[in-house]
């Protein structure tokens, strides 16, 4: 199955370091990201999941679960967790699936073949209250990923569930935001922006974020 934008996150029961998820009860109607590593014990992933770690507090503002995945088995992951702690000065918080088996890895399409026969790339799937995917990334295993600019693309997406805005580059919370070319009735636009806005072109509207 070929997962897209706007698909269902495929429903699964898999071990993980704190217990059997099952994935749909367990996102339970939050939000969620949920992670690949190419493998345990491998230092890039080390320094992802210490950081993380070390986020969980800005995912909870956001109503957003994190999970990481690992091909390894559990026993394993435990094992490694001992060293995440030990060297990015954290307390691991969050679960991390066990894999051996690849069903998780397999049904999310995190094995690319081209590039490695069996370890993972780095996806990311960030998932709504819905139960749908909203966001995928794909990094190599060579390169750690930006959990801040992950942090922000979260941000982007639940403002704009709410708003008839959309996030222009390099847009972070508080900043400027473009108003969606589709509302175009002066009347809705007042209403909708109390704050006002500016024509930069009649498809580039400005107005100062519509919830702070
Ligand atoms: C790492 O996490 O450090 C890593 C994993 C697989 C290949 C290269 C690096």
């Amino acid at each position: 199955m070929t997962l897209h934008l706007g698909s269902i996150a495929p429903d699964f029961t898999q071990e993980s370091t704190e217990g059997t998820i099952k994935f749909h009860e367990w996102l339970g109607g939050k939000w969620a990201v949920l992670f690949s590593h190419p493998k345990d014990f491998t230092p890039v992933c080390t320094t992802e999941l210490g950081r993380v770690s070390k986020l969980k507090g800005e995912f909870e503002k956001r109503n957003c679960k994190v999970i990481a995945l690992s091909v390894d088995d559990v026993q394993s992951h435990k094992k490694w967790i001992g060293d995440i702690e030990e060297t990015q000065s954290t307390k691991m918080n969050f679960p991390i699936l066990g894999d051996a088996d690849r069903r998780v890895s397999k049904l999310y399409d995190m094995i690319h073949p081209e590039a490695n026969d069996t370890l993972t790339v780095r996806s990311v799937f960030v998932i709504d209250g819905n139960k749908k995917i909203r966001l995928m990334l794909t990094y190599p295993a060579s390169t750690g990923r930006n959990f801040d600019e992950l942090l922000r693309t979260i941000d982007s997406l639940q403002l704009t569930d709410n708003y008839s805005v959309a996030t222009p580059a390099d847009w972070k919370d508080g900043q400027d935001c473009v108003i969606v070319p589709s509302l175009q009735d002066p009347e809705v636009l007042k209403a909708k922006f109390p704050k006002g806005f500016t024509v930069v072109k009649p498809y580039l509207r400005m107005t100062p974020q519509p919830n702070k």
